[in-house]
């Protein structure tokens, strides 16, 4: 799950009431032109974590296929991969998590940090920024991967430097986010759900990776020419590196003339994974085809070039890529988040009970702001019901509280107190927070009229005014 918009709210107020001193506050602003989230507000001028999302990239488990549920070690890990706790430093403090970059399992196209991106959708994980013991000095930015299918996808890095996922996100955790050592049982929980992350369904490919029935006839002669040897090295076939019986990869790195040893990346559900290649220089299968066309001499026609797209687009094809956001959604998520508290309790675990409390509470406080307050201006009607829908949120988050006070105070009564106290605060909140969706962020149109206002407010601050400043700050 990925985090919803920031509290942009106190801010905007401050501008859209006094929009002639508007200016003049972003004129003295030394973060430049976009309007200060508080998450973005710790990270550079210019950052864009694309955070705002109403269509989210949609999420499909292993277990869900099976028939199975929600594991304790899977809710721990969804919970831990939307925590920005798990971290240190700086992403902490700016609400970075393993979901602001691989948004719901899936990757994120438009983050942009600068100094750590170079272009949208990519980002130098060996950058100073986070971890300056990291720093490798060189601005080697790559694209997050879609981490759908993953446990068919090691070696993990597009430089497939790591064929243990566990090491791998211990790195993550630990030298590129400068978090402190995982607790084992949180490692653990993070591979777990990672490795449950799953492709969206594909009705036009077989369980061996061929085309079904419903595949267009461009796309059968696409297919044709994939497993058709190249004309300079009969070994080498498109299936040959990206093998359809195996998730269409082969589990080995290539130079492609990309510019070094990059692992062969899955072509399923790649529809949505663009920018293409691993420093994301691609926008379209178009250009990556001309890429390969030109590297190993193929030598294609326009119209094979135009079949290759469309076995490409079939094969990346996914059913319902996106699912609109919901209150519903959400609460079921706080739920399932908090429900690790049931076994944590038991266990009197107090790193995952401090974790809980403190991302369960995060999501309580986002779940709050999508319910603007008077000073949102472009918003109006139903002020009580979203005044309620915020008291509930913030009574549900400081209940909350009691369960660690107790916990840390090695009180464990206390704490299943505090969490029956809590659970029914949570339940009281739900019918309160529905209440008022009308009036919140999840109706489309209020969200299309506060986004409208901020968007004034981006042009406000592009202003002569803003530009202004001295040069050098
Ligand atoms: C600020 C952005 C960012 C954050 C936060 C982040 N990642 Fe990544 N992730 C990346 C990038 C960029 C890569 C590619 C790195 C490379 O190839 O060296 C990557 C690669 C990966 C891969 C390898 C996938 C593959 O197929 O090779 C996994 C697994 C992964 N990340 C999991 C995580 C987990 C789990 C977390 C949280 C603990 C996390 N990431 C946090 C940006 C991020
Ligand atoms: C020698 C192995 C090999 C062959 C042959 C090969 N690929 Fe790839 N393919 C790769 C590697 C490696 C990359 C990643 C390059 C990078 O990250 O810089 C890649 C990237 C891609 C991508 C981009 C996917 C993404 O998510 O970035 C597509 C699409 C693709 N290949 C399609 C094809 C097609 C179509 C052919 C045949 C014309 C082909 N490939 C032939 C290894 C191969």
């Amino acid at each position: 799950m990925r985090p919803r918009p920031s509290p942009r709210a106190a801010l905007f107020a401050i501008l859209v009431t006094a929009s002639a001193a508007a200016a003049v506050v972003f004129g003295a602003n030394p973060l430049g032109s976009r309007p200060i989230t508080t998450r973005e507000g710790a990270l550079p001028a210019g950052t864009d974590l694309n955070d705002d999302l109403f269509d989210q990239p949609t999420e499909r488990f292993v277990f869900e296929a099976a028939g199975g549920k929600r594991s304790y070690l899977f809710n721990l890990g969804d919970m831990a991969f939307s925590s920005p706790a798990i971290f240190g430093g700086l992403a902490r403090q700016a609400g970075v998590s393993c979901d602001t970059c691989h948004q719901n399992g899936a990757g994120n196209p438009k983050l942009y940090v600068p100094g750590l991106s170079l272009r949208p959708g990519t980002f130098d994980t060996t950058g100073g920024l986070f971890n300056p013991k990291t720093d490798n000095g060189v601005l080697d930015a790559v694209t997050p991967p879609s981490l759908r299918g993953a446990r068919h996808l090691a070696p993990y890095g597009h430089d497939g430097r790591s064929a243990s996922l566990r090491d791998f996100i211990r790195n993550v955790v630990v030298n590129e986010f400068a978090g402190p050592e995982p607790a084992p049982e949180i490692l653990d929980a993070l591979v777990t759900y990672v490795q449950d992350i799953s492709f969206l369904a594909n009705p036009y490919l077989t369980a061996g990776g061929r085309l079904s029935e419903g595949a267009s006839a461009a796309a059968r002669r696409g297919e044709a020419l994939f497993y058709k040897p190249f004309p300079r090295d009969a070994s080498l076939s498109c299936a040959e590196c990206h093998k359809p019986s195996a998730a269409f990869v082969d589990r080995l790195v290539h130079d492609v003339g990309s510019g070094g040893l990059f692992k062969t990346p899955t072509l399923v559900n790649a529809n949505y994974n663009a920018p293409y290649f691993h420093d994301g220089r691609y926008d379209t299968y178009e250009q990556v085809i001309g890429h390969f066309d030109q590297a190993f001499a193929l030598g294609l026609t326009d119209e094979q070039k135009h079949d290759l797209v469309a076995y490409l687009e079939t094969v990346g094809h996914g059913e319902q890529p996106y699912t609109r956001e919901t209150v519903d959604a959400v609460l079921d998520e706080i739920d399932n988040f908090a429900s690790v508290l049931d076994t944590a309790l038991a266990n009197r675990d107090l790193p995952v009970i401090e974790l809980a409390v403190d991302t369960v509470g995060n999501e309580w406080r986002e779940l709050g702001e999508q319910f603007p307050d008077r000073t949102n201006t472009a918003i109006v009607g139903g002020l009580p019901e979203r005044l309620a829908a915020r008291r509930a949120t913030l009574a549900a988050g400081l209940s909350l509280r009691r369960i660690a006070m107790a916990a840390a105070a090695g009180d464990y009564q206390g704490a299943r107190r505090a969490y029956a106290g809590y659970r029914s605060d949570a339940a009281a909140a739900a019918p309160v927070v529905k209440q008022a969706v009308a009036w919140s962020l999840f109706d489309p149109k209020m969200r299309e009229r506060h986004f409208a206002a901020l968007r004034q407010l981006d042009e406000l601050a592009a202003t002569p005014a803003a530009d202004s400043r001295a040069p050098g700050r």
